[in-house]
């Protein structure tokens, strides 16, 4: 008998072992093809785990980036202003949505990944702990941060794994738009009193080093990148990308008539691109680990709005239970 289980055991262990070869096998092509990787498929673990963090930290950041704006909605300047910063506070959400359903497809699901952000496990990004302190601010976060996270996203419409490259195609066009709110709200400042040209100038100054930190750590300093750009999921590194972010705003500081307080900035014929000094690392390393100004209120204030969302959820699963015995046979004669 002993025989027999233990023989059935290595049976078993050798077909996860084939299971494994093969969905390894399957699994590399794809790559090699630079086609996509679905859900169904054989994946290796890291590449799951590194996708789920990735993708859930973006859901979290999406989520969590609703606050700063969202405190401007009752003192935005017009009923038009008012109006576009509730679409685009909304357009958030969404992207938190389809965000936390391509996370679902890896085998986490979303009570988990809330959780991990509610107990602080889970990082969000670190952009968002900063306040918006004027009107002017909630147009720089338009045009930098939306920007940036632009400048990041394009290139995750050809993100190997399916569900996250296509979520990434509709969120992309929806950030294009509240970059160019937030620039437009920018060139009616820049374009109006001097007070008015001064807010928007500080609020650039107080936006730039933030954002153009998005991309994250410099590329020596980034161990994971590697690994993510040889799985297709990244396609530039984080300096590179940096660089593309800040090719494309000089031009545009410009068109506003404002411009960026970094003395090193500056065009370099020799390389084709701007140079730019070197950014604040230890803030950024202050702000990630939770000493921001906003990070406290930022998840003091999830916290409250998950628990007193718990109504909705309980509601929503009583219809879906409801729903399901409905549609079974002789339900309804019942
Ligand atoms: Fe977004
Ligand atoms: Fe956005």
């Amino acid at each position: 008998m002993t025989t027999t289980f233990a023989s059935d055991i290595t049976g078993q262990r050798a077909a996860h072992l084939d299971a494994d070869v093969s969905g390894q096998k399957h699994f590399d092509q794809l790559i090699a093809d630079d086609s996509r990787v679905e859900p169904t498929d054989w994946m290796p673990e890291g590449y799951r785990k590194t996708l789920t963090r990735q993708v859930s930290q973006h859901a979290h950041s999406e989520i969590i980036g609703m606050q700063p704006e969202a405190n401007w909605i009752s003192r935005a300047p017009s009923l038009k202003r008012k109006a576009i910063l509730i679409a685009k506070v909304q357009d958030e959400a969404g992207h938190g949505l389809y965000l936390y359903s391509a996370a679902e497809t890896l085998g986490t699901d979303r009570e988990e990944l809330v959780e991990q952000l509610l107990s602080g496990k889970a990082k969000y990004s670190s952009i968002f702990n900063y306040p918006a302190r004027t009107w002017a601010d909630v147009g720089a976060i338009g045009w930098l941060v939306d920007g940036a996270a632009i400048a990041n996203q394009v290139p995750l419409c050809r993100a190997s794994y399916g569900p996250y490259a296509r979520s990434m195609v509709r969120i992309c066009k929806e950030e294009s738009f509240h970059q160019r709110q937030g620039w437009e709200i920018l060139y009616e400042l820049a374009n109006g009193t001097p007070e008015q040209k001064q807010m928007a100038q500080e609020a650039i100054n107080r936006f730039y080093g933030p954002a153009l930190q998005m991309f994250g750590p410099p590329d020596d300093e980034s161990p994971n990148s590697r690994q993510s750009m040889a799985w297709n999921i990244k396609r530039f590194s984080n300096d590179e990308l940096r660089q593309r972010f800040v090719d494309m705003i000089v031009p545009q500081a410009e068109a506003l008539g404002l411009h960026f307080e970094d003395p090193d900035l500056k065009w370099n014929e020799e390389r084709g691109h701007y140079d730019f000094g070197e950014l604040d690392w230890s803030e950024f390393k202050s702000v990630v680990s939770g000493n921001g100004p906003c990070n406290e209120q930022r998840m003091k204030h999830r916290r409250q709005a998950h628990e007193e969302g718990a109504w909705v959820r309980e509601a929503a699963a009583a219809y879906v239970r409801r729903q399901a015995e409905q549609s079974e046979p002789g339900a309804l004669i019942a």
